[in-house]
């Protein structure tokens, strides 16, 4: 579905784009050790999106927790290689919406309904005592999203989207143990010499609530796309994400 091509963009990306992301990847790292230091238990901790490492403090977990899972849908080999040098760090390619072979199949299929997304994976793990979602959240519909372009109807993707979205925030909620969300929440285009900013939601409207903590991600500053453009994006972090979740619903 294009999966792999997506991870070696990143890759390439985050290699032109080094000291711009630096301080992104310094405040994920920090939040995802926040989220650590709060789990009274360290057994199991699982990092979904681990994908190509740059944003996780692995040596760290590897000491904090008996036992640190590294989930994503693409391990690259380079990751492979970090992640053997620790005992108790494993991989495991899993697609997180559980639904992206299904949608796979029937989505060229007319007449057939789109899958709906209930993320099972760990939520009967007893041992699990940490899961962080680390910049993941805004990917879980692109390349879905691009895969669906022209197969089905524009609001049946955007709705489709939607889903996947609301499904992992709600699967954050039922995990067991403590779990932390570090997404990006806002991208926004600017063109030098011109006023007008462009402005869009990679979450494809849904909600979320207030964050814990928030910072500004250099995506691809000039000229990475186009020379005079700066893409830009607002992360919000939640080291807590079922007090979180649980305060703002309370207030609702
Ligand atoms: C922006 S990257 C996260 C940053 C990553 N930790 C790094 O160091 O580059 C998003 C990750 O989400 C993964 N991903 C996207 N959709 C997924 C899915 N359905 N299931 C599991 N992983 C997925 C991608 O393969 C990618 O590694």
């Amino acid at each position: 579905m294009g999966f792999l091509s997506s991870s070696l963009r990143v890759r390439a990306r985050f290699r032109r784009c080094k000291r711009a992301w630096a301080d992104h990847i310094e405040n994920t790292r920090r939040a995802v050790l926040e989220a650590a230091g709060q789990c009274p238990r360290r057994r199991r901790a699982a990092v979904l999106g681990a994908g190509l490492l740059h944003d996780i403090p692995l040596a760290e977990l590897s000491s904090l927790f008996e036992e640190v899972i590294l989930v994503d849908i693409v391990h690259p080999w380079l990751s492979r290689v970090k992640a053997n040098r620790f005992r108790n760090v494993s991989q495991i390619s899993a697609d997180i919406t559980g639904v992206m072979e299904e949608l796979y199949r029937v989505a060229p299929l007319t007449g057939q309904v789109l899958p709906i997304s209930h993320p099972a994976l760990f939520t009967d793990d007893p041992r699990l005592d940490l899961t962080v979602s680390v910049n993941l959240l805004s990917q879980l519909p692109d390349v879905p999203g691009e895969y669906l372009h022209g197969l089905r109807s524009e609001p049946t993707v955007a709705a489709f989207q939607k889903q996947l979205v609301e499904a992992h925030l709600d699967y954050l909620a039922r995990l067991p143990g403590h779990t932390a969300l570090i997404t990006d929440i806002g991208v926004r285009r600017m063109i030098h010499d011109e006023p007008t900013l462009e402005e869009w939601d990679p979450l494809h409207g849904a909600q979320l609530p207030p964050a814990e903590r928030t910072w500004q991600w250099r995506l691809a500053p000039s000229p990475e796309i186009r020379r005079g453009v700066d893409l830009y994006t607002t992360v919000a972090a939640y080291t807590d994400w079922k007090k979180a979740l649980g305060g703002w619903l309370r207030q609702r």
